[in-house]
């Protein structure tokens, strides 16, 4: 069976005693759930304070960005060695912000990707279709050729550490979550491309659903066959609603 994820990306939310009081709440909030992995990710001059403050706590530390290079002149980038030392566990690469903001391409997330398994940090890759693309009915074909460029440079070996988190633009900080029918549609399409390229490593995959996921949503989310969990922004600053949507995938 496959372990649920429930990860908070806290965006450019949360100063670092914000990070660490969320912390501290969650962690209460949390006590007696012990079969879901939860992940937080808060911005980067807060994750070492993030480390402390979850220091013997089952949650685990992500970053929301890295750079593929080890060292070099690339100012403004934080690197994989870098954030192993401050004890991120994740990191979440391949973000439609980042996609469409920063104009990452599926070949610069495969580097991240590479580099960040090598480096011994799992990476949540994310893929999503933008309104348009759905209404032009080409979720499906956007989301495979995502998938294939953003694994074209990670070792078939690595595969299974990999977890994919599914968020269509649409969704993101909309209050417009895809019907639970919907993304299971898409990650079940996720997973038997993942199969075809993979075999059986795919049927072990975390596939995370993200997009305007609450506390009232959460559950019937979590049923889906297919939905492993989910990467949350806006109702994750909230420690309570980000507990409560724990929960939903906890009692799935
Ligand atoms: P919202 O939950 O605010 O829609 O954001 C989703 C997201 O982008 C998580 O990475």
């Amino acid at each position: 069976m496959r372990r649920p994820i429930v990860a908070a990306n806290f965006k450019m939310h949360l100063t670092g005693p914000e990070v660490v009081a969320h912390a501290e709440a969650l962690v209460a909030a949390l006590a007696g759930v012990d079969d879901v992995e939860v992940v937080v990710a808060p911005p980067f001059p807060a994750l070492e304070r993030a480390a402390r403050a979850l220091e013997g706590s089952p949650v685990r530390l992500a970053a929301q960005n890295v750079h593929a290079e080890p060292r070099g002149a690339f100012t403004g980038e934080v690197s994989v060695e870098m954030l192993a030392e401050v004890g991120c566990r994740y990191t979440i690469v391949g973000h439609s912000e980042r996609r469409a903001l920063f104009r990452e391409t599926d070949a610069e997330v495969s580097a991240k990707a590479a580099a960040l398994l090598a480096g011994g940090i799992r990476p949540i890759l994310c893929l999503g279709e933008s309104l348009a693309q759905r209404e032009a009915d080409q979720t499906r074909t956007v989301v495979a050729a995502q998938l294939e460029g953003s694994l074209a440079g990670v070792p078939g070996d690595r595969i299974p550490e990999l977890v994919i988190a599914y968020e269509p633009v649409w969704a993101i900080g909309t209050g417009r979550t895809a019907t639970p029918e919907l993304a299971q549609e898409v990650h079940a399409a996720i997973r038997e491309q993942l199969e075809r390229s993979h075999g059986a490593a795919a049927a072990g995959i975390r596939i995370l659903y993200g997009g305007s996921v609450k506390p009232d949503n959460a559950a019937e989310l979590m049923a889906q066959a297919d939905i492993d969990g989910a990467l949350v922004g806006g109702a994750s600053l909230d420690p309570a609603s980000f507990a409560s949507i724990v929960r939903a995938a906890s009692s799935r």
